[in-house]
């Protein structure tokens, strides 16, 4: 088992580790919570993992409720965020309850969301279940739903009280969600260096799939410390995510999160690479990690998503922050004005 301490305003463990789901009453009563829990789960995850965690809950003295909605990006709306007010508030819940989020970043993020606004805020606990959110969604306190305009346009900072990963979990999930996590995988490899690209380069494995996690979870603890609210530093978690949005908007979402997040890692590190700015053996070590995690993909082509990058919502005024790659381990923020993206990325 591993833990990392989130130092973030409210500060908050993350644990990870084989069979933990077992012991999610003993931590939240260690949290000295009790009462009430609401377990927000979807309809995949649910036949799977729900009542094992609300017997445990139950045996632990808690009272657990259980509120599944349908599995998918579909059902992140203000429509079902509305639907677990309304169950909240039928079950009477009250500001000493908790909020139990059960299932990857979509779960989290809505019942994040919900904790969040809920009589102005409820201790919210978050169980990733898959490698996406487990890595990434379930730290940095990002709660949000999408609205028919964009994703993730309506949400708060709201920081867990827990986050608990139980790595059995991932036993039962699919490989397409295991290669959609193993691509913001990628961008931490890329952002971190050591260890991370090692793991990823060797393959991810059952016995170094906790430290992979752990360390994920380390470098992003210590990136969202330095910069909470996304101020600066915190941008460097957007590495491939100008591209990613557009890939995105372009295959209205056919591609999946993750895998458009790998396709603009790599096509960061090829301008930087043409840039002159990325030592050739560096571009052909991520090349090499990208091809190996079966993430070796050609997307739309750059022509294709600069107009894209104009409308990109992590864009100030009329500038552009791109996250570039000056080699493994070192990216940087760099701003272009937004008229200039086209030379930017068109280098020979
Ligand atoms: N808050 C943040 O900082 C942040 C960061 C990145 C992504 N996100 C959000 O996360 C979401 C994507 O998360 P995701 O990829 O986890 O999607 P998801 O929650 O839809 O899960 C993917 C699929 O896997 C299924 N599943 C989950 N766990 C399973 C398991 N253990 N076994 C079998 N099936 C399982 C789900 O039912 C679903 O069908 C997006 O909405 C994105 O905006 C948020
Ligand atoms: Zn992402």
């Amino acid at each position: 088992m591993r833990s990392v301490t989130v130092n973030a305003s409210t500060p908050y463990e993350v644990v990870i580790g084989a069979g933990l789901s077992g012991k999610i009453g003993e931590y939240l009563a260690r949290l000295g919570r009790k009462g009430k829990v609401m377990i927000v789960t979807d309809s995949h995850v649910a036949p799977l993992y729900a009542e094992g965690v609300a017997d445990e809950l139950v045996y632990r003295g808690f009272e657990p409720s259980i509120y599944t909605f349908d599995a998918g990006e579909e059902s992140k709306t203000l429509k079902t965020y509305g639907e677990i007010l309304a169950f909240l508030a039928e079950e009477e819940f009250s500001r000493t309850d908790t909020v139990l989020a059960l299932g990857g970043g979509v779960t989290g993020d809505m019942a994040g969301f919900a904790a969040a606004t809920y009589m102005r805020g409820v201790a919210f606990v978050n169980m990733p279940t898959t490698l996406l959110a487990a890595i990434d969604s379930s730290v940095g306190g990002k709660t949000a739903v999408d609205l028919p305009q964009g994703k993730n346009l309506v949400g708060a900072f709201y920081q867990p009280s827990l986050v608990l990963f139980d790595t059995d979990f991932m036993k039962t999930l699919p490989y397409d969600e295991i290669r959609n996590g193993l691509g913001e995988g990628v961008k931490y490899a890329v952002l971190e260096g050591g260890a991370i690209f090692d793991i990823l380069s060797e393959g991810l494995t059952s016995e170094n799939l906790e430290d992979f996690i752990y360390l994920c979870v380390d470098a992003k603890r210590r990136i969202v410390e330095a910069d909470e609210k996304e101020g600066g530093k915190r941008k460097l978690l957007n590495l491939g995510h100008t591209v990613a949005h557009a890939v995105e908007t372009l295959t209205e979402f056919v591609v999946p999160h993750g895998v458009a997040v790998a396709y603009g890692v790599r096509v960061m590190a090829r301008l930087a690479s043409q840039r002159g700015e990325l030592p050739e053996e560096e571009f052909y070590k991520i090349e090499e990690l990208l091809l190996s995690n079966d993430l070796g993909l050609e997307l739309n082509p750059i022509e294709e998503l600069i107009p894209h990058f104009v409308a990109d919502k992590k864009r100030a005024g009329d500038r552009l922050t791109l996250v570039t790659i000056a080699g493994i381990g070192d990216c940087r923020l760099t701003e272009i004005p937004v008229a200039e993206a086209g030379a930017y990325f068109m280098v020979e």
